[in-house]
């Protein structure tokens, strides 16, 4: 890092100085919207500045926890990434990267996940392209089919339900990866979120078996739009009913707009096919800590063995050498060794291990990895892909 860049965490009165070189990044009101200046549970905000002390470069943790393979783990994400133009080029984003890493590490997070506007920033400092936030938009006509399979019975939700259904999201996220978890001590409202005029749930003998949140949007001729801010169902029977009620507003709503579908289920009750995408957002992931993640993982219990792995990881020094990893009766540990390595992979290529979006065969083909003995090759294969990774929010 440039020796005359310092960060730290932002003070409440310099948020509006951050405001102001983040407008002038990626546009928005002079005015800062009063979020902006709020002190928030789920954010750090951090500053370089340079000797001078003046503001060089924003960027911020996101604080939460996302469901992994069976349990709610912390994460810190990145947003907000901007530096003054005059300051771009000098390793100021390197550096507020760096920092944000250290401090998610503190945090016990395994993985980080940004949503890039430059890619190539981010692959230089570690992260890889995992996965995509879709939404969609589907003929609103083209959902009556489920009507005549929809088969329970539908409540009208109140503001205060949305925090009770918290059960039922976990329900569904924890057979995923990546889906946020609740936060603790997420207080009931009285009002619904902006731009979400109703929740409708479908329920069976066994309680609630699934929601929509929507917003109906203006105007009722063929460009009206009815927007799914989250559906989640833990039953066909329920994704059904769901869909059926959706495709009531046929008349006076031509489309519905569906901002992020939980994989699985849903894919097999919407008519995907007449389906046209409306803004598709890519995500980039990384590895924060190694020896975390693998000791928090759920590993496969018929695995078991172990393999040498030298990662290459230029921001992370914990990352960085030789490490034995070593599986055995449903757990991991990853100890640092001098043993010559069997495989030899870039931190970038352990994001796409972790995420599911890549095999380690895939890996050696895009020059993230070389398999130097491939006798423990069928061992990380098996061990380190999971489902893969989908983020359902936006931030
Ligand atoms: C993108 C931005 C944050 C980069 O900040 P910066 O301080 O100039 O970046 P750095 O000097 O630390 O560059 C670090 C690396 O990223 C690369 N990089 C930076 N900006 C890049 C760009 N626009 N295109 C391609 N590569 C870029 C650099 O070449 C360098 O790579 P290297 O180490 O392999 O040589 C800055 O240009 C900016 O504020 N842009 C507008 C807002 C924005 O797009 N923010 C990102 C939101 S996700």
């Amino acid at each position: 890092m440039p020796s005359e860049i310092k960060i730290r965490e932002l003070k409440p009165e310099e948020l509006a100085e951050r405001y102001e070189l983040s407008r002038l990044a990626f546009g928005g009101p002079a005015e800062p919207p009063p979020s902006a200046l709020e002190v928030r549970a789920d954010r750090v905000r951090y500053g370089a500045f340079d000797g001078r002390g003046r503001l060089l470069g924003t960027a911020s943790e996101v604080v939460h926890h996302r469901w992994w393979d069976g349990s709610a783990r912390p994460a810190v994400d990145v947003g907000g990434v901007a530096v003054a133009p005059e300051a771009r080029g000098r390793g100021v984003a390197r550096a507020l990267l760096a920092h944000l890493l250290a401090e998610a590490r503190g945090r016990d997070a395994g993985l980080s996940f940004l949503y890039p506007t430059v890619s190539a920033l981010y692959r230089s400092a570690g992260w890889a392209m995992v996965g995509a936030r879709r939404s969609i938009d589907i003929p609103t006509a083209l959902l009556a089919d489920a009507r005549s399979r929809a088969p329970l019975s539908l409540r009208q939700g109140a503001p205060a339900d949305l925090a009770g259904l918290g059960a039922l999201r976990s329900a569904v996220a924890q057979l995923r990866n990546g889906i946020l978890a609740a936060a603790e001590g997420t207080a009931a409202s009285d009002s619904f979120p902006e731009g979400i005029d109703g929740v409708s749930i479908a329920t069976d003998d066994g309680g609630d078996a699934g929601f929509i949140a929507w917003g109906r949007g203006p105007g009722y001729h063929e460009d009206a739009v009815l927007t799914v801010a989250e559906i989640m169902a833990r039953t066909t029977e329920a994704a059904t009913s769901l869909v059926a009620l959706l495709s009531s507003w046929r008349s006076v709503a031509p489309t519905v707009r569906f901002i992020a579908v939980p994989s699985g289920l849903l894919s097999h009750v919407l008519p995907l096919e007449v389906a046209r995408e409306h803004r598709t957002s890519r995500f980039m992931g990384r590895v924060v800590d190694l020896a975390s993640l693998v000791r928090s993982r759920r590993w496969p219990a018929a695995v078991s063995g172990g393999c040498t792995i030298e990662v290459e990881d230029r921001l992370a020094s914990w990352n960085h050498g030789r490490f034995e990893l070593a599986v055995e009766g449903g757990r991991g540990e990853l100890t640092p060794t001098t043993r010559a390595p069997q495989i030899t992979v870039a931190v970038n290529g352990l994001a796409l291990l972790a995420c599911g979006s890549a095999t380690p065969e895939m890996l050696a083909e895009a020059g993230l990895a070389s398999l130097d003995n491939p006798a423990a090759v069928p061992l990380l294969r098996q061990v380190m892909v999971s489902p893969p990774v989908e983020l359902l929010d936006y931030f």
